[in-house]
């Protein structure tokens, strides 16, 4: 059997990528768990480094609008979906037909192709703490009514509905998470919130960046090594543990973003917490200020799922795992 991972060459599909073939089991809609053979990475994007040379990875570079493209890579051998390929939320912001072409059309490719399969994959959506906005109480949880307040909100919104339906019909076994803001990206995309991971890498690299917010403003944050056990965890998870609500929203700590610069001027010391200049974007606080910031996730808690402990143990998981990586490769 297969694990379909979409958007593999990203920040999280390249670490979850490396995770599962560590585990080296699949699990399909029966639960049965079975040592899979191929893990496909499907991206726009081509992978090159290490991850595409592991002989169990096969590579393939395509447009998950592309529906022909998508029903032949997720195929009769495909035991689970990961769908994380997306066009993120400053991206779907600054182009309105590419967003809604990518993340509604494309997540709908990737749930028609399961459909058709003789048995139903399980499939782990990436949602997003963007689908809730407008009047929001001051901590969010899963019964927080969904008004999300941009076009990737939007989307992610409706991908959640689609895998609650299609997992209601029996074509597949799905589950939705609600990541919050994941640190420490390697690199920066076009996620509104990218800034956060910038701030963090960049001083601790040696290199100046700028903060494009007020240090008092608050976000939801976890370290990429939770949020792998998060989502491995509910993979794993029977459907009963989901039963009809699919989506689910997942731990996280609050952070002012001052906060973070604290962390960074521990772990590296006044002059790596000198090298962020405050440059305020109004663009970006519009944004970063209609995100909750207070995270109630009872429900992922009682299912076995942990937020960080605080925003130091995120910036040292960083500078203990990827750090010393990226000053070798800076060289
Ligand atoms: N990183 C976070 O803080 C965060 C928070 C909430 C939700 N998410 C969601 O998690 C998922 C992964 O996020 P990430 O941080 O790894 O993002 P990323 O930008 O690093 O990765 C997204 C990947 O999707 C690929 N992609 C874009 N358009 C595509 C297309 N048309 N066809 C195929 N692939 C395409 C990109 O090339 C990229 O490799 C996304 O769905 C994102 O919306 C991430």
């Amino acid at each position: 059997m297969n694990i379909v991972m979409t958007g593999g060459n990203g920040f999280i599909g390249r670490r979850l990528a490396q995770r599962l073939l560590d585990g080296g089991e699949a699990i399909g809609a029966d639960g049965q768990r079975v040592a899979f053979e191929k893990l496909v990475l499907f991206d726009i994007a081509r992978l090159d480094d290490e991850l595409g040379r592991d002989p169990r990875v096969e590579q393939v570079t395509g447009d998950i609008a592309d529906a022909a493209t998508l029903a032949r890579v997720i195929d009769a051998s495909t035991a689970a979906v990961f769908h994380f390929g997306a066009v993120v939320s400053a991206g779907a912001e600054a182009d309105f037909d590419l967003g809604l072409r990518v993340n509604l059309d494309g997540t709908r490719n990737v749930l028609e192709a399961c459909r058709r399969l003789p048995a139903p994959p399980r499939v782990i959506f990436a949602s997003s703490l963007a689908v809730y906005g407008g009047a929001l109480p001051k901590v969010i949880d899963d019964a927080t009514p969904l008004y999300p307040q941009t076009s990737y909100g939007a989307h992610k919104a409706c991908g959640e509905l689609l895998i609650s339906d299609y997992s209601r019909k029996g074509f597949l076994d799905g589950r939705a998470l609600r990541f919050p803001t994941i640190l420490v990206r390697p690199e920066p995309n076009l996620a509104a919130s990218t800034f956060a991971s910038t701030i963090i890498r960049e001083p601790l690299l040696g290199r100046e960046t700028s903060c494009p917010v007020d240090p008092s403003s608050v976000m939801a944050v976890m370290s990429v090594a939770r949020l792998l056990d998060c989502i491995v965890h509910a993979y794993e998870l029977p459907a009963a543990a989901f039963g009809a609500q699919r989506a689910l929203l997942l731990p996280a700590i609050s952070a002012p973003v001052a906060e973070m610069i604290a962390a960074v001027r521990r772990a590296g010391g006044a002059a790596a917490a000198d090298r962020i200049a405050l440059r305020p974007d109004p663009k970006t606080q519009h944004i970063v200020d209609g995100w909750p910031g207070g995270v109630n996730a009872e429900r992922a808690v009682a299912l076995g799922m942990r937020a960080d402990a605080t925003v130091d143990e995120i910036v040292d998981s960083f500078v203990a795992e990827d750090l010393p990586r990226m000053l070798q490769a800076a060289r």
